[in-house]
């Protein structure tokens, strides 16, 4: 479904991504995990297309999206989340999710001018379909709250509320379960399981090894900007390069993350 061709990223000097080359298939819940810095969000930067690599090829259900902006990538197919929450805090987590919802046909201008009730009736239909979403993350009960009273778990959730309003093919995920609390971290793993038994492809950075490990059939290990390793949780979890690069370090991955806003 997506894959990457050697692609490399420099940030002046510093070369972040070393030809990085991976395929992700056409359903399932794949991990992208690997110690901090390793370059795991600048991959996600890349397939957006927030960021341009400097060599390298994206090609997703066939189609090239080098050079395209992150709204064209996101009509192709692929939504994202980001590590740190990017949510409407002042706007209610109804009108969070509307608004990332893409117009319908019937929105075009003419239809608009032919009739107001046309307008009305796909309005409403949105709004179904924004409740439909909420019901799907655990929300649909805090629909008329403002988003920034809602728990740190909840606005990571409603980030995904709106990442799936675009109707994606693929949902990459950059630390949804970081500063989530044991219960809301299974919550959210029921979550992820259920997305991906309604047909959708996850492609999901994580830091918590047990949430990784329990969800993703296949895990794609990265550290200093290379792919290190890829398979089972099984084959991961004894494979001697990725006991190196977690073990060999001072900084745990595990420690690392407690990204709770202050
Ligand atoms: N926009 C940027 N400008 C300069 N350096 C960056 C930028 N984005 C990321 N980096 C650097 O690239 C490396 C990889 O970062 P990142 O992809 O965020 O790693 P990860 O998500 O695996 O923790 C880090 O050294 C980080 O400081
Ligand atoms: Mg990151």
């Amino acid at each position: 479904m997506l894959n990457l061709s050697g692609l490399s990223k420099s940030f002046g000097g510093l070369q972040v991504l070393q030809n990085v080359s991976l395929m992700i298939p056409e359903r399932g819940i794949v991990g992208l995990i690997g110690p901090n810095g390793a370059g795991k969000t600048t991959v996600f930067n890349l397939i957006t297309g927030l960021l341009l690599p400097n060599e390298g090829r994206i090609e997703f259900l066939g189609r090239e999206l080098n050079g395209m902006a992150p709204y064209q990538v996101n009509r192709c197919g692929v939504a994202r989340t980001f590590q740190n929450i990017r949510i409407f805090k002042e706007m209610s987590v109804l009108e969070n999710v509307l608004v990332a919802i893409r117009p319908q046909r019937n929105h075009s201008p003419a239809r608009v001018l032919l009739s107001a009730r046309g307008v009305r009736h796909s309005k409403q239909r949105e709004e179904e379909l924004a409740r439909e979403l909420l019901r799907k993350v655990s929300l649909l009960e805090t629909a008329d709250h403002a988003a920034g009273t809602l728990s740190y778990g909840a606005q990571r959730r409603l980030e995904i509320a709106r990442a799936l309003a675009t109707a994606p093919k693929l949902l990459l995920l950059d630390e949804p379960a970081a500063g989530m609390n044991p219960v809301e971290k299974q919550q959210l793993m029921n979550e992820i399981i259920k997305l991906d038994q309604s047909g959708l492809s996850i492609l999901l950075i994580e830091h918590d090894m047990s949430f990784v490990m329990g969800i993703c059939k296949q895990i794609i290990v990265m550290d200093f900007g290379r792919v290190i390793a890829v398979g089972s949780p099984e084959q991961i979890r004894q494979d001697p390069r990725v006991i190196e690069a977690y073990l060999g370090r001072e900084d745990e991955p595990d420690s690392t993350y407690s990204e709770r806003p202050a």
